[in-house]
């Protein structure tokens, strides 16, 4: 093989559009707001603040129609089809339940919830109601995921036995702010080691066992760790956390034939290699997207999701997040994290 497939996401404008609306202004929202209205057809109408000051400020920002003071206000509007939850972790439970309840289609942050458990009441209460929800999983929309999920698919790397990724990010110290607050679903490995478990249960399913070494903050959240996931294959994948050192957030994937090799950071758009007898042959990123404008991608994914009837997310299902967080549960559970 001397090329790459070529990407096949979803295509960010000329395909189905919703009314979304937002419920929680905070710092990702504003960035996921951004990157729709500049590079989708998908338009944000209406944002939910538990301040309407907050809400109308962001609304103004934004140049989105309607502004209110109360995520129910929002829920309860008709010309919103679909909701983006991105409140702190230990919110997107209950937040999801009421967008669902209103019969709305949900976009949920990472993590979906705090634990698996929740995450399975968010899949059966969508599934009841007949809605589509969807965790904000958006590198799995990425094109460069694309590729490496048809190399995955064509076995172009032979049996893939060893995984790598880490994500390091230095959150300063606020026993108040999400990273550290247990009540708001702090640590490492919910916040950040979501997506190098991601990445591994992407390449290589569930693990059979999960064995975690790591540390605590002060606030009894866990601040940095290392997880080894054992495989029936044989393979194995480590993945690594820290709140309080930055990483250089990069992915490996090693088969039997060839190997991946990420420049970080793997989860946002990037370049990778191909590196097979001897011969390197590199993907570049042709988004030219700076790390939070690629988050656009999930959402243009969500609409033809929503056009076509689909309950679930055929590249990232709700029995995927369920798994992924089986995992996260585990490692902190052994941790002793809070
Ligand atoms: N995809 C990504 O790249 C990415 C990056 C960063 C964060 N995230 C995820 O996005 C979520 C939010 O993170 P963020 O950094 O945007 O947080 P943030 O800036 O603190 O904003 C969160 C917002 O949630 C609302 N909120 C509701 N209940 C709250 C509570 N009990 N405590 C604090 N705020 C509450 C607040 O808005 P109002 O009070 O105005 O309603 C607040 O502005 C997290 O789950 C995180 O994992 C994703």
């Amino acid at each position: 093989m001397s090329s790459l497939p070529e990407p096949d996401n979803t295509p960010l404008t000329g395909g189905p559009t919703l009314r979304w609306g937002v419920l929680a202004p905070g710092s990702i929202a504003g960035q996921w707001v951004g990157t729709l209205h500049a590079n989708t057809d998908q338009r944000v109408v209406a944002v939910a603040s538990r301040s309407l000051a907050r809400a109308e400020e962001f609304a103004a920002r934004h140049g989105i129609e309607r502004a209110y003071g109360g995520y129910e206000q929002l829920v309860a509007d008709p010309g919103v089809d679909a909701v983006y939850v991105a409140a702190p972790h230990s919110e997107h439970l209950a937040l999801g339940l009421l967008a669902i309840a209103a019969g709305k289609h949900v976009l949920i942050e990472k993590p979906i919830g705090v634990n698996a458990a929740q995450a399975r009441e968010l899949k059966a209460a969508a599934g009841a109601a007949g809605v589509l929800v969807m965790e904000a999983m958006w590198s799995r929309y990425l094109p460069q995921t694309t590729v490496v999920a048809r190399l995955l698919g064509d076995g172009a790397l032979g049996d893939v036995l060893t995984v790598t990724a880490d994500f390091g990010a230095v959150f300063e110290f606020d026993p108040a702010g999400r990273g550290f607050d247990p009540a708001l679903g702090g640590g490492a490995l919910l916040d950040l080691g979501v997506y190098p478990g991601w990445f591994a249960h992407f390449v290589l399913g569930a693990p059979e066992r999960v064995t975690a070494t790591g540390t605590l903050t002060v606030t009894g959240v866990d601040e940095q760790s290392a997880v080894i996931l054992d495989y029936a294959s044989r393979a194995q994948a480590v993945i690594t956390t820290s709140l309080v050192v930055e990483t250089p957030r990069i992915a490996t994937v090693s088969g039997t034939r060839a190997r991946l090799e990420f420049a970080g950071p793997f989860f946002a758009p990037s370049d990778f290699t191909l590196v097979r007898d001897g011969e390197r042959i590199p993907y570049t990123d042709r988004t030219g997207f700076a790390w939070g404008e690629g988050l656009c991608y999930q959402a243009a994914a969500f609409a033809s999701y929503v056009a076509d009837g689909l309950l679930d997310s055929p590249l990232h299902s709700m029995d995927d997040t369920v798994a992924v967080l089986e995992v996260l549960d585990s490692a902190r559970a052994q941790l002793g994290a809070l």
